[in-house]
């Protein structure tokens, strides 16, 4: 094994049980089974199979770097293996973010969402895996921004030495495919004038100035302008590294305390608050939701995967829980209306063009002279 460790997360939707709710227990024990084939053993040192809401999420440690060939080709085969599984128990979507059989309404074809960094393994090596369901990459802007540049979270900006100078963000433009990189604390306006907009602008990873290394990444990817409207809301994973020089591990959990409101609930085209939940908890129910967040904590000892710890299972965070539910009561009394509804371009689903093109004689132009008054009397 070289020096450097890489840490990559794949992750995909190959098939809902129920509907697009959780993950049938047989993909879970397929994709075991094909990470645990012997055959295919010499290429990662450690694996873990784990889900949220209706994905599949590979968890794997190698040596092989990150965009590796062979590793894509064995997580893109172990999805193909449990879509199998899927269309035999003809799971809702059955290898939907590979190929389709059943209808989903999304446009395909945006595959699996990944998440890599390499790194030399510390003296303890403590990581973070979050996995989020319903939602899309930019629903991390806002818990990147508390981790690694809001001294209000984490009190190691301001009284860690090894923290003190701060982070550096590789930000995203998903729509132009464009990228570019601030510092923290000196460019912090300008850099949350781009985050502040998670439907465009993600970020892709954090560095760490005084390590010069990396700290978090996510599964951030380009979207694709189809139908005119953007698609490929990809529910996200997101990994970081804590400790030593990085954010403490309560501090990486401390802004889901508080959920924030992402887009993706009901049909990828609602806002909800994002729930923090326990691994068990993890499926979506109520109008498809409300989105969900899982994350587990590994300590990485020689590329082993020694974990997880489920820790959104905590009490601690059973107010966040009560919150988002509250969130949830008030944003569905809106029913149709943004912002509960997202806005026209951000639907995933949008029966506007077909509604419009059905009424299109109908609008006339607005000096135009009209009395609809005679036209709206209830003939008896
Ligand atoms: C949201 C999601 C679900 C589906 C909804 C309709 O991201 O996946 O809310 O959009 O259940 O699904 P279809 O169109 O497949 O019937
Ligand atoms: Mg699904
Ligand atoms: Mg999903």
């Amino acid at each position: 094994m070289s020096e450097k460790l890489t840490l990559s997360v794949i992750k995909a939707d190959v098939g809902g049980f129920v509907g697009h709710s959780g993950v049938h227990v047989k993909l879970l024990e397929r994709a075991e089974e094909m990470l645990s084939r012997s055959d295919r053993r010499h290429l990662l040192v450690d694996h873990c199979v784990a889900h949220v809401g209706d994905d599949v999420n590979l968890i794997m440690t190698h040596d092989r770097g990150v965009d590796d060939r062979e590793i894509h080709h064995l997580a893109w085969e172990t999805f193909e293996a449990c879509t199998e599984v899927a269309k035999e128990l003809k799971l809702y979507g059955a290898g939907q973010d590979l190929l389709s059989d059943a209808f989903s309404g999304n446009v395909r074809g945006m595959g699996p969402g990944v998440a890599e960094m390499e790194f030399v393994e510390r003296k303890s090596e403590p990581v973070v895996v979050f996995m989020a369901d319903k939602t899309e990459p930019g629903a991390w802007n806002y818990p990147i921004y508390k981790i690694f540049a809001d001294p209000f979270n984490t009190a190691g900006l301001v009284i860690d030495p090894k923290m003190h100078r701060g982070f550096r963000f590789e930000v995203h433009d998903l729509i132009d495919a464009k990228k570019v990189s601030f510092v923290a604390p000196e460019e912090l306006y300008d850099l949350l004038v781009f985050i502040g907009a998670p439907g465009r602008y993600c970020v892709k990873s954090v560095y760490s100035r005084e390590l010069g290394e990396i700290a978090a990444t996510s599964s951030t990817q380009r979207l694709n302008l189809m139908a005119g409207r953007y698609v490929g809301k990809d529910d996200p994973v997101l990994v970081v590294r804590c400790q030593s020089g990085m954010p403490a591990v309560g501090e990486v959990l401390e802004p889901f305390s508080r959920p924030h409101l992402v887009s993706g609930w009901m049909r990828g085209s609602h806002v909800g608050p994002l729930m923090p939940v326990g691994v068990a908890d993890s499926a979506p129910t109520r109008f498809d939701g409300p989105p969900r967040v899982v994350a587990l904590g590994f300590q990485i000892s020689g590329g082993r995967l020694v974990g997880p710890q489920d820790f959104f299972a905590d009490v601690a965070f059973d107010e966040a829980r009560r919150t988002a539910n509250q969130l949830a009561d008030y944003l569905r009394g809106l029913g149709p209306f943004e912002p509960h509804r997202l806005h026209l371009e951000e639907m995933e689903y949008t029966t506007l063009p077909d509604v419009m093109q059905r009424l299109a004689k109908r609008f006339k132009p607005v000096e135009e002279e009209e009395d609809w008054s005679e036209e709206s009397k209830i003939d008896a």
